[in-house]
């Protein structure tokens, strides 16, 4: 797997003067030999680049609570303008990295310094990371239960379960988020988030748990470099998938450089790990351009979407069945994607499941689970049900947080579940689309948590 290793040596020698300009301009400049993010499985928990990484936290953490570039203040910056269900989280999460990860590396003078991922997603690393369990990584309260040998559920975050399909997703705003008016405006939260994203969040629970307060846990910059990762891995798929809207790429965001100033950066800057000097260990050594978007590679047909409010309008640990009358229209479109000569050809078409209008729960410590045309469906059905179509769970603060506001849509992309119910002759097109939806505990652990109401306004299907 190391197949770059850089040492400090050839890697000044070979990036030479562009990172003194990294280093010390405002604006990001590109050095030649791009930085790697390693998988920590692959780092030794008593080796320099642990041992570096443990350095930089010890020296953030020792500057005074209002430093720019110490502990609380960047964690502070996740409290006062992270941008969550809207198309901006991922850009805004990776541009918060790459200034972070500078400030890191000024703090210990070294350029090589690199922050890891934790690839939740891998059956043999679901445990938290050993070394954040130390002190300097380990700095903040966890959720009860939670300990270093603790693994996240499968359910949470599986690589083949639920990461993968994910991935597949075509469409960037049921992937990625919806477009929305500002960065800290909720509109619609794309699945990478809402589920493994939330998931793992929830799951670790105490600071993590909470917007506010998650980046004072070292271990949220490793799960978002998780993250990060998978959006490079998502672009490289989806050539040309990106949005193109001005709206989106020239939205900007304030950070921090190294010497503690405000510095700006656009999300047109961020597209690629490339375009700011670094790569994950997984992406190709030589970064490909970004392809652009070639056009619609069938005829593009307005979206056919329909909508049915629940019985009740509150979520929890009761099931609740929303059903939904597809229109001819709709039928004929799902017809088209569920025929057996495209079963996997994702531009065949997408149906897409909105959850709209949630308010996130007080206690956000529990996952809803999603089932199509199943509505005896209950808290003991296994998620390996072939009716089972995904999870979601929730990233808000409580009543005094800045982003306590109003409610937002969850976005699943159900196209996998109905082919496999149609080829299990468990869907007709004809028929109504049945959604139950009940909320459980994100772990074990947590089941006197769990219970909660969360009130939600409809849900929609759409075929595109
Ligand atoms: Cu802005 Cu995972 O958080």
């Amino acid at each position: 797997m190391s197949e770059i290793r850089l040492t400090r040596r050839t890697y000044l020698a070979a990036s030479g003067m562009a990172i003194g300009g990294l280093l010390l301009q405002g604006t990001p400049a590109v050095a030649q030999t791009p930085l790697v993010r390693r998988n920590i499985r692959d780092l030794d928990p008593n080796g320099p680049e642990i041992t570096q990484l443990r350095e930089a936290f010890r020296i953030i953490e020792s500057r005074p609570n209002g430093s720019s570039v110490g502990w609380l203040g960047q964690a502070n910056i996740h409290r006062n303008r992270c941008a969550h269900a809207n198309w901006w989280f991922f850009p805004w999460h990776r541009a918060y990295l790459f200034y972070f990860e500078r400030i890191l590396r000024a703090a210990v003078g070294d350029p090589t310094l690199a922050l890891p991922y934790w690839d939740w997603s891998d059956p043999s690393t679901r445990a938290i990371p050993a070394p954040f369990w130390r002190r300097y990584l380990y700095r903040v309260i966890r959720g009860p239960g939670i300990g270093p040998s603790s693994l996240v559920p499968d359910e949470l975050v599986d690589r083949d379960f639920i990461v993968e399909p994910i991935l597949d997703i075509p469409a960037f705003s049921t992937f990625g988020g919806a477009a929305s008016s500002s960065p800290m405006i909720r509109t619609a939260g794309g699945s990478l988030e809402g589920s493994p994203h939330n998931n793992v969040h929830n799951w670790i629970g105490g600071a993590m748990a909470r917007p506010e307060w998650a980046a004072q846990d070292p271990i949220f910059w490793l799960h978002h470099a998780n993250v990060d990762r998978l959006w490079a891995e998502w672009s490289r798929r989806h050539p040309g998938g990106l949005p193109t809207s001005p709206a989106w790429r020239n939205q900007t965001f304030s950070f921090f450089n190294t010497a503690g100033a405000p510095t700006t950066i656009a999300v047109s800057q961020v597209l690629t790990t490339g375009a700011l000097n670094y790569r994950y260990d997984d992406e190709p050594a030589v970064p490909m351009p970004l392809a652009e978007a070639a056009g619609p590679s069938r005829a593009e047909r307005a979206p056919e979407t329909v909508a049915a409010t629940p019985p009740r309008p509150v979520l929890g640990s009761t099931p609740i069945t929303v059903t939904l009358t597809p229109t001819p229209e709709l039928q004929t479109r799902v017809r088209e994607f569920t025929a057996p000569q495209v079963r996997d050809d994702a531009s065949a078409g997408t149906l897409l499941l909105a959850i709209e209008g949630i308010q996130a729960p007080d206690v956000p410590q529990v996952l809803v689970r999603v089932f199509i045309n199943l509505p005896e469906a209950n808290a003991t059905t296994s998620p390996r049900d072939l009716h089972y179509a995904g999870n979601f769970s929730f990233f808000t603060s409580d009543a005094q947080g800045h982003d306590a506001h109003g409610p937002y849509t969850q976005y699943l992309d159900v196209t996998r579940a109905i082919r496999r119910l149609a080829d299990a002759d468990q869907y007709r097109a004809d028929g109504p689309i049945q959604v139950t939806l009940m909320a459980v505990p994100i772990a074990p652990e947590r089941r006197q948590e769990a219970a909660t109401r969360i009130p939600f306004r409809r849900a929609t299907l759409t075929a595109k």
